[in-house]
């Protein structure tokens, strides 16, 4: 079936089983800007629109857990001015969706090397944080000066240091320790590369990548995005017969 409208396409993603965890490296703010002649950061403020977009989107179709890369660890070596801006653009979002997340029941999580954040945004971060904590409807998650390799550094060290090393304590090591399975990861803007995102998380997920540049991805984006996972069959190493005698392939 090919939708016509979005409202179609809304109506079967929601008549699907959804991903459990959607993870998005929300790439190409930069070349969005620079094809209007604009500034590097009028195109993150611009993502900042897509990500509020997308948020809202995921909590009413029903999305159970959403995470967003909005700064790795690496991206401290960018120009000054354009760390500042968004980091601004972070406590600008933080500021003027508390509202929105208390009354829909969102709770914000934040994973990555936080004690790098700005003093006001770590500590806008941890009221949101705080404020959401007993909230059950989505568990949005912000990736904040965050490296993957550098998450797994640390969950090993902490792992080694409680008893013996399994994936189960490993993982009970990562930042994202209780959230749910990752289902399906999305990357925007053409590049199909991982950039240190979610490694150990990824193992099973599927990938979704699209040109679309991220100021541009909203709902019609987001929404083929899970329309493309749920049309997949997902394995997990075993057969398409072995599933099928499970009956099906749904995860
Ligand atoms: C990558 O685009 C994007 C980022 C490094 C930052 C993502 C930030 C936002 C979407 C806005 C602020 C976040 C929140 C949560 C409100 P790029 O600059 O690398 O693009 P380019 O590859 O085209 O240069």
């Amino acid at each position: 079936m090919t939708p016509t409208s979005l409202p179609a396409l809304e109506a079967q993603v929601r008549a699907r089983p959804l991903p459990r965890h959607v993870a998005v490296i929300m790439d190409g703010n930069g070349r969005w800007a620079e094809a209007r002649g604009l500034p590097r950061v009028a195109g993150h403020r611009e993502g900042a629109e897509s990500v509020r977009a997308v948020v809202r989107t995921a909590r009413r179709i029903g999305l159970p857990a959403l995470t967003l890369y909005a700064f790795s660890l690496q991206n401290w070596a960018r120009p000054a001015d354009e760390v500042g801006a968004l980091m601004a653009l972070l406590a600008d979002f933080l500021e003027s969706e508390r509202g929105e997340m208390r009354q829909n029941a969102i709770r914000l999580h934040a994973i990555g090397d936080l004690s790098r954040l700005p003093e006001p945004v770590r500590r806008q971060l941890a009221l949101v944080m705080a404020e959401t904590r007993d909230n059950g409807g989505m568990i949005l998650t912000l990736a904040l000066s965050y490296g993957g390799r550098e998450e797994l550094v640390q969950a090993a060290r902490a792992a080694a240091a409680a008893g013996p090393v399994t994936e189960a304590s490993l993982e009970a090591h990562l930042w994202t320790a209780g959230l749910p399975e990752l289902d399906l990861l999305v990357r925007t803007s053409g590049e199909r590369r991982i950039s240190n995102f979610l490694l150990w998380q990824a193992a099973y997920a599927e990938l979704h990548f699209t040109d679309v540049l991220f100021p541009d991805f909203r709902d019609e984006a987001f929404l083929s995005a899970i329309a493309d996972f749920q049309g997949r069959q997902r394995r997990f190493g075993l057969t398409g017969a072995q599933l099928a005698a499970q009956g099906g392939p749904d995860r």
